[in-house]
C-alpha cells in the first residue's frame, strides 16, 4: 500500500478540486483517484491546471452505485490509504425542491463508500460534513463537536444521516474514520448558485440581488483553502473516530456580505431585493474550532475582507469559467426557485 494513495470522491466540485490541488502540492508523489459523477455542480475545468499531473486519475462514477465504485477502484489498481468523501448534493434551496437526490447521494453514497472501505485493511475514511447538522443558533454561543444534531433542511438531514452512518461503521466494524464539519466556504470555483458568487455575478451585470427575509441571518465564512488545510490535517493526524469543527471566525449577516460585494463592484445597493424567506432558514451558525486548534495545530489564515476581495477579482477575471455553466440546468432551477419569490 502506497502511503499517500487517496480516493477523493467529488473532486470536480468546489471544495474537492481545491482539496486535490492542496494534496498534490503537499505530497507531489501522491496517487489520487478522483471519483465524480459530474452533476451540474461538477466541473472538470476546476482541475484544468492539473490535467497533466502524473498521479491524478479520474473516473466518472456515481458513489451511490456500488458496482461502478468497485470497477473504478479495480481499474485504478492501487490500494487506497485514504478515502475522502466530498461528493454530495450541496445546495439547501435545491434540497427543498427536490430532496430525493440528496438522500441518494449523501446517504446511500456515503453508505456505499463505507462498505467499500470495510473491505480495505488499514484504510482511513474521511467524511466532509457541515455545521448545518447542528441546526440553528440564537444570538449567542457556538456549536462544538458534542452539540446535538438538529438538522433543519433535507440537505442538512441527509448530511447528519451520513455522519451517523460514519459513526456507526467506526463503532460497529472498527473502521478508521474521521468527520470534519466546516462553516460556509467561499473562494474561486464555487458554483454560482451559492450566496457569494451569485451576488458577485448579479452585481456585476446589474441584476437584482435577492436577499432572503430581512438579511439578518448570520453565517461564519471560511476560505476554501483554510478548510482544505483542515481536511488534510484531520486526514493525516485526526484521532480515529474523531470529529473536527473548522470555523472561519468571520461571522457576518447576509446583508453585510451583500453590501460589501455591491460596494466593491458597483455601489448600487438599490439592486438589493428582500424576497420571501427560504423555509426552515437557520438563523445563525458559529463554530468552536478549539479541538482542531489544539489537536491538529490548525487555524484559519485568510481574513474575510481580503479573501472576499480576491474572490470578487477571480470571478470578474474568469468569465470563461462561469459563462458556460450559467446554462440549461442552472437557469431552470433559478426560474423555479427565484420565480416563486418575485
Ligand atoms: P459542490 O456542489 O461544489 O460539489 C459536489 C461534487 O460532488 C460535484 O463535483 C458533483 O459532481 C459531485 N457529486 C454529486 N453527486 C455525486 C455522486 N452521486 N457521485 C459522485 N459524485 C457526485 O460541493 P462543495 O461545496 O464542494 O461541497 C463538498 C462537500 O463539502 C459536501 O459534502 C458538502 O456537504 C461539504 N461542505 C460544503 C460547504 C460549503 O460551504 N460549500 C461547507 C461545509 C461542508
Ligand atoms: O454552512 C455550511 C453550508 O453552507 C454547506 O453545508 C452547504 O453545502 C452550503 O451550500 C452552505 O449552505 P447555506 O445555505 O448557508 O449557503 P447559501 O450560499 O445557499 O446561503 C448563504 C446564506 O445566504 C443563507 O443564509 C441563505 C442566504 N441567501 C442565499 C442565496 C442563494 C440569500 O439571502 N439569497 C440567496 O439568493
Amino acid at each position: 500500500m502506497s502511503e499517500m494513495s487517496v480516493v477523493v470522491a467529488g473532486g470536480c466540485g468546489f471544495i474537492g478540486s481545491h482539496f486535490i490541488r492542496l494534496l498534490l502540492s503537499a505530497c507531489p508523489d501522491a496517487r489520487i483517484l478522483n471519483l465524480d459523477l459530474l452533476t451540474y455542480a461538477g466541473n472538470p475545468a476546476n482541475l484544468a491546471d492539473l490535467a497533466t499531473a502524473p498521479g491524478l486519475a479520474f473516473s466518472r462514477c456515481d458513489i451511490a452505485d456500488p458496482d461502478a465504485v468497485r470497477s473504478a477502484l479495480t481499474a485504478w489498481n492501487v490500494t487506497p490509504r485514504y478515502v475522502v468523501n466530498l461528493a454530495a448534493e450541496t445546495h439547501v434551496d435545491r434540497s427543498v425542491l427536490e430532496p430525493e437526490s440528496f438522500l441518494r447521494t449523501n446517504v446511500l453514497g456515503t453508505y456505499t463508500l463505507l462498505e467499500l472501505c470495510r473491505g480495505i485493511p488499514g484504510v482511513r475514511f474521511v467524511q466532509v460534513s457541515t455545521d448545518e447538522v447542528y441546526g440553528s443558533l440564537g444570538g449567542a454561543g457556538c456549536f462544538n463537536e458534542d452539540s446535538p444534531l438538529l438538522p433543519s433542511s433535507p440537505y442538512s438531514a441527509s448530511k447528519a444521516s451520513s455522519d451517523m452512518l460514519v459513526r456507526a461503521w467506526h463503532k460497529t466494524y472498527g473502521l478508521d474514520a474521521v468527520i470534519t464539519r466546516s462553516s460556509n466556504n467561499y473562494g474561486p470555483n464555487q458554483f454560482p448558485e451559492k450566496l457569494i458568487p451569485l451576488m458577485i455575478l448579479h452585481a456585476s451585470s446589474g441584476q437584482e440581488l435577492p436577499v432572503y427575509g430581512d438579511g439578518s441571518n448570520v453565517r461564519d465564512w471560511i476560505h476554501v483553502v483554510d478548510h482544505c488545510v483542515g481536511i488534510l490535517a484531520a486526514m493525516r493526524q485526526g484521532r480515529a473516530g474523531g470529529i473536527y469543527n473548522f470555523g472561519g471566525d468571520s461571522e457576518r449577516t447576509n446583508l453585510q456580505v451583500v453590501n460589501s460585494i455591491v460596494d466593491r463592484i458597483c455601489g448600487h445597493r438599490d439592486l438589493i431585493r428582500f424576497v420571501p424567506d427560504r423555509p426552515a432558514h437557520d438563523w445563525r451558525y458559529a463554530l468552536d474550532s478549539s479541538r482542531a486548534r489544539s489537536e491538529l495545530g490548525w487555524r484559519p489564515e485568510v481574513r474575510f475582507e481580503q479573501g472576499l476581495s480576491e474572490t470578487i477579482d477571480w470571478y470578474l477575471a474568469n468569465d470563461a469559467w462561469w459563462r458556460p455553466i450559467l446554462t440549461g440546468e442552472y437557469l431552470r432551477f433559478r426560474e423555479q426557485w427565484y420565480g416563486a419569490r418575485r
